[in-house]
């Protein structure tokens, strides 16, 4: 996460309208207190896309999506999260504070040094590629036209040993920059030497569009590994890059679906079939944070694999690096090819329609989920309900309060008799004439209904004038309401969505989102009121729960002097509490 203080956060959410940031790309609509718009984040007819102008954030009632000006520009603009609070800072004029310490100046001077370097390897390999009969010929055998090759900026990287570095190792600095760039071996007498030789070049490229790395394959079969990668460097980690992810953007005003395959020449050649929602992890699993980019980028994705026991393996892998991140409205597809086959000899073979009627057919999250779970467990016997129930359980509890984890664990109820125990979904009130739900304070526990409120208007908080002596108290949320009150306390003028800037990564945030989303009946005054009175059960709570604690104390051990004091102390507050 950044190093940008929270402070800089909230005043530049504060400075920031996020009806202006989200008007000047999606039409908006007012809508009494409110604007609202179709939701750009997924497709649909009716407005169920809202921005709040008094609570500073979005909320998509269809696909739940949700948050701040910043996290808007995030999904919409598509920016990493510093990128995003750059873009808002300049639209306020704010200077964002990120050179204080000496050393981050320096590493960013060295950033762009490092991209420099790897922007111009790629341009000597590009050009090397024109040069040589051998790659292009190559290419062409593979079915890549001119389109596609300047797209990805394929190159040659020449044989002998020293091509690059002749052409860029012009002086010791560079020569440094090149090393960290990755484009170097190093031999046991310490001869550096080109990494990359007689190879046709792929450039990797970041969510920006710059040259991170590249991968090179061989012409022939035994000339070492097919493919070579860049190591990991300060610039790439291949666990987190996505082969392919900036040309998807750029071929795609709005990217509905991403396509998961195992290699550089799939994505291309799905590309040069008119397939332009291809991406590949670089010779890894699909990780968790593969997961979240894909599902930051599209809300659908399919998972390609070979359809042997290895890739029903890595199918598997990806489930488990996903399954955390199914929020409802976002859905995961596998499709496992025949033997022999992948994208690239699929697509060449079969064609565009053929493989999209095959995505069509992929197998949905659910179902490869419980198929490969009861592969091996005879579900007639009760030995083989509970070893499901077992395993299945604490998968399931990774998948976020939703619907879709909710049908999931009916699933596991019908296959397993054990009846299905859907998470309680949140009490919808009676609905509102706008059509969204309205929420009645009292169906919440106190802790939830004081949160709510909190949400609803945070500057409320400043009504108790600092006095909440419910620290200590043990019930869920307690921890939570502390922290909101004490956030508001330091920034009394502080807005919802600012608020939940907070949460930003916390699990809590997403629970937070949708208390925050819903309007709750009532008038400020009868918020206060319900605050204020929330606040003083859960006193008279802790003031039972500590008489309790003592008196399990006294049965223990006895009491010391001090114990006995507060005790007194206590119960005439008890006493005085019963009047
Ligand atoms: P494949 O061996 O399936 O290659 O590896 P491919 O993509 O079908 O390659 P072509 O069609 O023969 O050119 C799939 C991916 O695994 C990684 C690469 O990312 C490759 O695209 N890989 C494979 C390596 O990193 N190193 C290797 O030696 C082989
Ligand atoms: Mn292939």
């Amino acid at each position: 996460m950044a190093r940008i203080p929270d402070a800089f956060i909230d005043d530049l959410l504060a400075r920031s309208d996020i009806v202006e940031v989200v008007g000047s790309r999606v039409p908006l609509k007012r809508q009494g207190k409110e604007y609202a718009a179709r939701c750009p984040f997924h497709d649909e007819r009716s407005a169920s896309f809202t921005v709040s102008p008094t609570k500073q954030f979005y909320h998509c009632f269809g696909c739940g999506a949700h948050g701040t000006a910043i996290s808007f520009l995030m999904n919409y603009d598509r920016l990493e999260f510093l990128d995003a609070v750059d873009e808002l800072a300049k639209r306020v004029g704010m200077e964002v504070p990120r050179s204080e310490n000496p050393r981050s100046a320096q590493q960013q001077d060295e950033g762009r040094e490092l991209y420099s370097a790897l922007d111009a390897a790629a341009r000597f390999f590009q050009k090397n590629l024109e040069d040589s009969e051998k790659a292009r010929t190559y290419l062409d055998g593979r079915g890549v036209d001119e389109a596609n090759r300047t797209r990805f900026q394929i190159g040659y990287a020449p044989d002998g040993y020293s091509g690059l570095r002749d052409a860029l190792g012009k002086d010791e600095r560079r020569m440094k920059l090149l090393d960290r760039a990755g484009l170097f071996s190093k031999n046991d007498r310490g001869h550096v030497y080109d990494k990359f030789r007689d190879r046709v070049m792929f450039p990797i490229f970041d969510r920006r569009g710059r040259v991170i790395a590249f991968g090179g394959r061989v012409f022939e079969k035994d000339d070492g590994p097919k493919y070579l990668n860049s190591p990991e460097t300060a610039l790439f980690h291949k666990g987190r890059e996505l082969y392919g992810l900036w040309q998807v953007r750029q071929a795609n005003q709005k990217i509905e679906r991403l396509i998961v395959v195992e290699g550089y020449m799939d994505v291309v050649s799905l590309f040069q079939f008119g397939v332009t929602q291809a991406v590949a992890t670089l010779g890894t699993a699909t990780t968790p944070d593969h997961a979240e980019l894909l599902f930051r980028n599209a809300p659908d994705v399919f998972f390609c694999f070979d359809g042997d026991a290895a890739g029903r393996r890595a199918g598997w892998k990806a489930l488990e690096s996903v399954l955390p991140r199914m929020k409802d409205g976002r859905q995961a597809f596998f499709l496992f090819l025949p033997d022999g086959e992948d994208p690239d000899t699929i697509v060449r073979k079969e064609g565009a329609e053929a493989f999209d009627e095959r995505l069509k057919q992929a197998t949905p999250l659910s179902q490869f989920f419980f198929d490969e779970l009861t592969r091996e467990i005879n579900l007639g016997t009760l030995d083989g309900k509970a070893r499901l129930a077992e395993r299945a359980k604490p998968m399931l509890a990774q998948i976020p309060d939703g619907a879709f984890g909710d049908l999931m664990k009916q699933q596991l109820g019908v296959l397993t008799g054990l009846g299905g125990q859907p998470a309680q979904r949140p009490q919808q009130g009676p609905r509102a004439t706008s059509g969204r739900p309205v929420t009645p304070v009292a169906k919440r526990s106190l802790v939830r209904a004081a949160i709510a409120i909190l949400l609803q208007q945070p500057s409320l908080a400043m009504s108790l004038g600092g006095q909440h002596h419910f620290h200590g108290l043990r019930l869920p949320g307690v921890e939570l309401l502390l922290e909101l009150l004490a956030l508001v306390e330091q920034r009394p003028d502080i807005s919802t969505g600012a608020l939940l800037e907070h949460f930003d990564g916390r699990e809590e945030q997403a629970s937070l989102h949708t208390l925050a989303a819903q309007t709750l009946a009532g008038d400020e005054a009868k918020w206060t009121e319900e605050l204020h009175d929330a606040v003083g059960q859960l006193e008279k709570q802790l003031l039972f729960q500590r008489i309790e604690d003592l008196n399990a104390k006294q049965r223990q051990h006895g009491l010391d002097d001090t114990d006995k004091f507060e005790m007194r102390e206590l119960l005439k507050a008890r006493a005085s509490l019963r009047i």
